[in-house]
């Protein structure tokens, strides 16, 4: 049995926790219950992060307490990840007494053997990254990190050694490929160690800041928040006070982070862990940021440093999605729309795991429509339907298998492999893909054997073996994605009529041959298909536009989650295109440049179609685009308006009236 100890960042306590949060957390669960089920030995910490400028700031603006506004404030993380299912085997917070002794024993530790020395500094400060930076560092005068607003400070304070590690830190990096992953993360870590080092600063006056871990050695001063926060990873199993629990987690298997903090986590602390005596994490993960469109102007995003705004292939102008940039979306009006299980899913495997991805309800309600509401909730029905039918619920003894019956075995064997593998290389998603591709494979075989004619035409040795095959395909798959979607895979395996409290280590899945004899019951569908409102018919809609133009009424807010009003839809202008000409664009794969015609008027459009579609196929065709989308750059090339097409799995497919009828044409 091996061990498996995973973390998460510990969250700022004042901030309202967004999908972004809820990745990270949900990430750490499922590597959590993944190496359950494996049967490893597992610990996981998360927590949040209690002390500092931000929270004093808090604090006194409403009036209470830091330690008040804390209790009130980290309700709000303790509530969401009990509402999301997360086995957390220990909270932290670095207000707990414990933490705080461990912060203190180890600055005194470091001081006595002059590694901590007090010093003159000058910095800039960034209250909302809580970080300093020299002048040098910051971009445009502001802060390099967010782009926000930074204070000038000098003071004297208290230094870590840090600079005098830059060489170990470079061969430590170089020579442990797994420390820092991705591994082009690493590579960044070592390209911002190319510039010299500087020793860090680990204390505040306590009378710019009082909130936070008083100096052992000064009492004039409170401990630096980082440095005080990075340790919650070894105080939060039991280094220094409980030697035996640290020795079975210390170090860290894997410390899951967002690529916003890789300089704290892959400089400040391996050089912290150095210089304490401890061996360092084995890996550090930094994943991407959730993207969302910007609700800033474009003016405000060019002063801010390129971290924050993201340019997608696409060429649209995303944010990282946070409370300081305005677009955080909060979880609860996801679990709303459909379940929570729909949301941990939607979160793995929509990113890919490593990349930026971009949030729309679009994106969400796609996502959940086709995978889960399309086809595996299809599979599952039509198993359980068939099977009660047939046999009254009790699943058949198989026959002779043939190899339609192989092929589907086959590909969940594929997807039991790929599970595995998937998560030692941190590929989560595409796991949770070849499991996905093991259900359209399913869907496919019921359609092909046809277990309702097998019935009809009383087949039924032929029928019995369709049965079991496909139910024991999908009794798989459930425990395949039974650590990312608990409640809803233990509803199916019960519907089955298995054990959820029960379920087989997946290292040995693939032995399990058969759950004939097992006895089905009814289930109501695990995922309802979420239903997009339509439009009013065109007629209609065109009087009440022109009445809603006449009083120049600002669009309705949202009201019900994933649900437009007709004047929302009537803002995107649809229309026919023809496509006259078509090409590559050099050096960019996916592209293909296309001169459309709108009515009386040509346009360009550049679009990311060129897999599917070779530039003569396109040529005279019939298109519909929105017409009044904002101009972009794609590579550089102008791009006036998009195509619609319609993306599952690998298979693209454009949108083409049915008829010939004139370019230009509104399409409502
Ligand atoms: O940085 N996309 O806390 P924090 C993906 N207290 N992940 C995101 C995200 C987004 N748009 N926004 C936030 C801190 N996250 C410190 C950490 S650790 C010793 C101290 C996730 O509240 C991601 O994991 O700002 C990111 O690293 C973390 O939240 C930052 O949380
Ligand atoms: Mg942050």
């Amino acid at each position: 049995m091996s061990k498996f100890y995973v973390t998460t960042p510990i969250y700022y306590v004042n901030d309202k926790p967004h999908i972004g949060h809820a990745y990270t957390t949900v990430l750490a669960d499922v590597l959590a219950r993944y190496n359950r089920a494996m049967g490893n030995d597992t610990f996981f910490l998360t927590g949040t992060d209690e002390h500092g400028q931000k929270v004093q700031t808090a604090a006194e603006k409403h009036g209470i307490s830091p330690q008040q506004h804390c209790d009130d404030t980290v309700q709000r993380f303790q509530e969401l990840w009990n509402t999301l299912g997360i086995t957390n085997d220990r909270f932290i917070r670095t207000t707990q007494e414990e933490h705080k002794r461990v912060v203190a024993e180890v600055l005194q530790d470091l001081y006595d053997r002059g590694e901590i020395y007090r010093g003159n500094y000058t910095g800039w400060y960034c209250v909302g990254d809580e970080r300093f930076f020299t002048e040098k560092d910051l971009v445009d005068g502001k802060c390099p990190e967010c782009g926000r607003e930074v204070t000038a400070i000098t003071e004297n304070n208290y230094f870590f050694r840090m600079s005098k590690y830059q060489d170990w830190l470079i061969d430590y990096i170089k020579t442990h490929p797994d420390f820092i992953l991705p591994a082009f993360r690493a590579n960044e870590t070592l390209g911002f160690l190319k510039k010299p080092l500087e020793d860090l600063c680990i204390s505040r006056p306590k009378s710019r800041l009082s909130w936070g871990i008083e100096l052992p050695f000064d009492k004039d001063y409170v401990t630096y928040v980082w440095f005080d926060a990075l340790l919650n990873y070894v105080s939060g199993v039991g280094y220094r006070t409980d030697d035996e629990k640290f020795k079975r987690w210390w170090p860290a298997s894997c410390e899951l982070i967002g690529k916003d903090i890789l300089t704290t986590h892959t400089v400040y602390w391996p050089t912290m862990l150095k210089a304490i005596g401890l061996p360092l994490p084995k890996t550090v993960f930094a994943h991407g940021w959730w993207l969302a469109d910007s609700k800033k102007s474009n003016a405000q995003n060019e002063n801010k440093a390129a971290g924050n705004v993201v340019v997608t292939e696409n060429g649209e102008v995303k944010q990282k999605m946070g409370k300081s940039n305005g677009n955080a979306v909060s979880p609860e009006s996801l679990i709303a729309m459909t379940n929570v299980d729909a949301f941990r899913y939607f979160l793995m495997a929509e990113m890919s795991l490593g990349n930026d991805a971009c949030f729309s309800e679009e994106t969400f309600t796609t996502r959940y429509n086709s995978d889960l509401a399309n086809d595996l909730g299809n599979l599952l029905s039509r198993v359980v339907k068939m099977t009660i039918r047939a046999t009254g619920g009790a699943i058949p003894a198989s026959g002779e298998l043939n190899a339609d019956d192989r092929e589907l075995f086959a590909a969940v064997d594929n997807a039991i492999a790929a599970m595995g593998s998937c998560l030692e290389s941190y590929k989560l998603d595409q796991g949770i893909a070849s499991v996905l591709n093991a259900v359209r494979a399913g869907n496919r075989y019921l359609e092909k054997c046809a277990p309702w004619t097998l019935a009809k035409n009383g087949e039924t040795e032929r029928l019995n073996t369709v049965l079991a095959t496909s139910a024991t395909a999908i009794y798989k798959v459930a425990v395949l994605l039974a650590p990312v979607m608990p409640n809803k895979m233990g509803e199916l395996v019960t519907a089955l009529g298995g054990d959820a409290k029960n379920l087989p280590v997946i290292t040995e899945l693939g032995k399990v041959a058969s759950i004939s004899g097992w006895q089905m019951s009814d289930v109501p569908p695990l995922f309802p298909r979420l239903e997009v409102q339509k439009p009013a018919p065109a007629e209609k809609v065109e009087k009440k536009s022109a009445k809603a133009e006449k009083k120049a009424a600002p669009a309705p807010q949202l009201e019900v989650p994933g649900v437009i009003t007709i004047n929302d839809f009537q803002r995107t202008e649809l229309r026919t295109a023809k496509v006259l000409k078509a090409e590559k664009v050099e050096g960019a794969d996916k592209l293909l440049k296309l001169e459309i015609e709108v009515g009386s008027e040509n346009r360009q459009i550049v679009s990311g179609i060129a897999p599917w579609y070779a530039p003569d196929d396109l040529i005279g065709k019939n298109i519909v685009i929105v017409a009044n989308l904002q101009k972009a750059k794609i590579r550089g090339i102008e791009s006036c308006g998009m195509l619609l097409a319609a993306k599952c799995g690998d298979t693209l497919a454009l949108v083409m009236p049915d008829k010939d009828i004139p370019s230009g044409t509104l399409v409502g």
